[in-house]
């Protein structure tokens, strides 16, 4: 772990953190992916979200959230008039720009549960990506990112409350692949989507 802190802490900007994790060789989840998934969308957003690992479709494309539940992400952006695609560049009056990165940059065996130990090994360089992105507002999708993030478990509880990583609004939310297998759980992630939609309001 010290390793890869000091990988994260040298890059001084989002190309070279990804040149550092492309390079570093301590986490054999890299051996069986076939990209490095990084981030998509704005990095000047105001809102990051954090997901938990790259699935098939991400591993292919090399992109995050580009599958089933990348698709209901993205819809559930645009349902508060946000999305990966908006390229605002002035953050301040309403940027309606996201972007989305994972916990984990390589997608699991059979999309297994990442190990504690691969995400603690990891966790540098998410903490720097958050760092250099320098996002208003980080958005944790699910029970994964929580953990790795606030060092708290229990997405039922955490949702739609906020919390703080490296100083500043975190908000966790339900994971769209868990809304896609339990859909009446949405009226939730609906409420959480309106008080991310209340907060940069209030902060704008
Ligand atoms: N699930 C995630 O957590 N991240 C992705 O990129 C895709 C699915």
């Amino acid at each position: 772990v010290a390793v890869a802190r000091q990988a994260a802490a040298a890059a001084r900007d989002l190309g070279e953190l990804r040149e550092a994790m492309a390079a570093f060789e301590f986490c054999d989840l890299r051996l069986g992916a076939r990209n490095l998934v990084f981030a998509d969308g704005n990095p000047r957003a105001r809102v990051m979200v954090i997901g938990e690992a790259p699935g098939r479709d991400e591993d292919i494309q090399g992109k995050p959230f580009v599958g089933r539940a990348g698709q209901l992400l993205d819809r559930m952006f645009a349902a508060i008039g946000m999305g990966r695609a908006m390229s605002d560049g002035a953050r301040a009056d309403g940027a309606r720009a996201i972007y989305i990165t994972n916990v984990l940059p390589w997608r699991p065996p059979q999309n297994r549960d990442p190990k504690p130990d691969e995400v603690a090994m990891l966790l540098p360089f998410v903490q720097r990506h958050v760092e250099l992105a320098s996002p208003d507002i980080l958005v944790l999708m699910g029970n994964i990112s929580c953990n790795a993030l606030l060092g708290r478990k229990g997405i039922t509880r955490l949702r739609g409350q906020w919390a703080e990583v490296l100083g500043r609004p975190a908000l966790p939310m339900f994971h769209p692949a868990y809304l896609l297998r339990n859909p009446h759980a949405k009226r939730e992630a609906w409420h959480d989507l309106l008080m991310l939609q209340a907060r940069l309001r209030e902060l704008a």
